[in-house]
């Protein structure tokens, strides 16, 4: 356990990020961590957090997948440094790291990804389509074994970071403090207007009050959608019923498809 709160504390270190977007690296690795993970096909038991293989092509160059090259090199130094460690477990390990010092609840976390090599690249089209409504969402999450409220959940981690033309074509934050896990992004979602906005890019919405927060289509689909909007609701009432629901799912997802040894106790911290 001392070996990898070594680890954790370095990732800690390694989030300042100066110049860089909001000036955390805190929210692209999330994305790296959510990304590795939610290749997991239930019915095959193939993708998921085990085997890194995002680190290979074809997987690096998927389009869901663009500009996580910037957080696997952020802790490309820190697996230089701490070589034993699996990049599946980094990975994930930052994941955590990253929530829990952005101020969101603790993330339980257990080592046990083993490294796989190209051969083990998911196919393409196993991440969600922002531009996408409800049916699709509950397909690609419900692949991995989630239910409504832990997609609801999960998708409030986009009160982190933001938006990159250069990456998904999408621009702009979710909330007015993308470095800070808070519930914003469910009061928003829910008590702001929304247009859409008009610009060249992919469609999206720009709240009407000051024109500098977004939505994806597929972020609009939880208000849209009766059983998913119940959760948002709950969720904009209560932070601790999100982080609550968010650490349990975020946790689950970061273990998709690993296996672990039997009765292999959970470390926090
Ligand atoms: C960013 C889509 C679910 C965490 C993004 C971006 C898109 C997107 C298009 C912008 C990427 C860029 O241009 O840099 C979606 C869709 C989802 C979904 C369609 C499901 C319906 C999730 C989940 C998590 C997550 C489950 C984590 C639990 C993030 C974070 C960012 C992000 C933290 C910001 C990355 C940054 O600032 O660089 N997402 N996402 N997303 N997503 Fe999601």
């Amino acid at each position: 356990f001392d070996d990898y709160k070594k680890v954790y504390s370095k990732i800690a270190d390694s989030l300042e990020a100066g110049e860089y977007d909001d000036g955390s690296y805190g929210p692209v690795l999330i994305r790296l961590a959510w990304h590795a993970s939610g290749t997991y096909d239930a019915k095959t038991n193939t993708g998921g957090s085990s085997g890194a293989t995002m680190r290979f092509h074809p997987e690096a160059g998927h389009g869901a997948n663009n500009g996580l090259d910037v957080a696997r090199n952020v802790l490309e130094p820190i697996h230089a440094q701490f070589p034993w460690i699996s990049y599946g477990d980094l990975w994930t390990l930052a994941g955590v790291c990253a929530v829990q010092e952005m101020g969101g609840p603790t993330i339980k976390w257990r080592p046990g990804r083993a490294d796989a090599d190209a051969s083990a690249c998911t196919p393409d089209g196993r991440l969600p389509d922002g531009s996408k409504g409800s049916d699709h969402v509950r397909d690609i999450f419900y692949r991995m074994g989630f239910n409504d409220q832990e997609i609801v959940a999960l998708a409030g981690a986009h009160a982190l970071g933001r938006c990159h033309t250069s990456r998904s074509g999408y621009d702009g934050p979710w909330t007015f403090a993308p470095t800070y896990l808070t519930n914003d992004y469910f009061t928003l979602l829910l008590n702001d207007k929304w247009h859409w906005k008009k610009w060249d890019g992919p469609a999206q919405y720009e709240d009407d009050k000051t024109k500098s927060l977004m939505m994806l289509p597929a972020d609009m689909a939880l208000v849209k959608d009766k059983n998913f909007k119940k959760y948002v609701e709950k969720y904009a009432k209560s932070q601790d019923a999100f982080f609550e629901d968010f650490a349990m799912a975020f946790g689950k997802l970061l273990e998709l498809g690993v296996s672990f040894k039997p009765g292999q106790e959970y470390w926090e911290f």
